[in-house]
């Protein structure tokens, strides 16, 4: 089933959570941030041996201090307007991190709204493109958590997945 949660991607008890990051895998801001300070700096010497992640692909981490077992990275899109490739990419990440997560026996796992902050995504758009690949795979996982941080993302997630 697919779910929709607002609150701290952190915090949730799932199998593994989905992390937002850059092409460094090595942290930054907004959720990156925050799934690095929760998990501790296990997190980041283990990350480093990873080689970096292209835009669209996504890599397995254990989870460490975290509630979730493992962390699955991926790297979103910037957007640039639209006519660069932008919603394959974000589809990617989507799929991609599925894949991994399937090939690591994970059967829960929750997402935050990739690209959709610091990347610039249009939400509604990138709401669409997250709520599709999330409907490919669901038979596939006893759970799928949007995380969404506002209230704003939780009702447009909402609306979408009534649609
Ligand atoms: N839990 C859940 N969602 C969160 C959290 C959190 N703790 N913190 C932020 N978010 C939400 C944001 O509100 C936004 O909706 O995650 C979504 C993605 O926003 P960003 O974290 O800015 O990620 P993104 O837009 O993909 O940009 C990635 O930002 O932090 C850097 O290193 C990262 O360079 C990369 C870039």
């Amino acid at each position: 089933m697919i779910r929709v949660v607002q609150g701290d991607i952190t915090r949730l008890a799932v199998d593994a959570i989905v992390n937002a990051a850059n092409e460094t895998l090595l942290g930054g801001g907004g959720v990156d941030g925050a799934i690095h300070r929760a998990a501790g700096p296990e997190l980041k010497a283990y990350t480093r041996t990873l080689g970096g992640c292209r835009p669209g692909d996504a890599k397995i981490s254990p989870g460490f201090r975290l509630p979730a077992r493992f962390v699955i990275h991926t790297v979103g899109p910037v957007w640039h307007g639209g006519d660069q490739g932008e919603a394959e990419v974000l589809r990617s990440c989507y799929r991609r991190s599925f894949e991994v997560a399937l090939e690591n026996g994970v059967r829960t796992i929750a997402f935050p709204a990739i690209s959709t902050g610091v990347y610039g995504y249009p939400k509604e758009a990138a709401t669409r493109i997250a709520v599709s690949v999330m409907r490919a795979f669901e038979p596939r996982f006893d759970e799928i958590i949007a995380c969404c941080f506002s209230a704003d993302d939780a009702e447009r997630y909402r609306r979408l997945l009534a649609e």
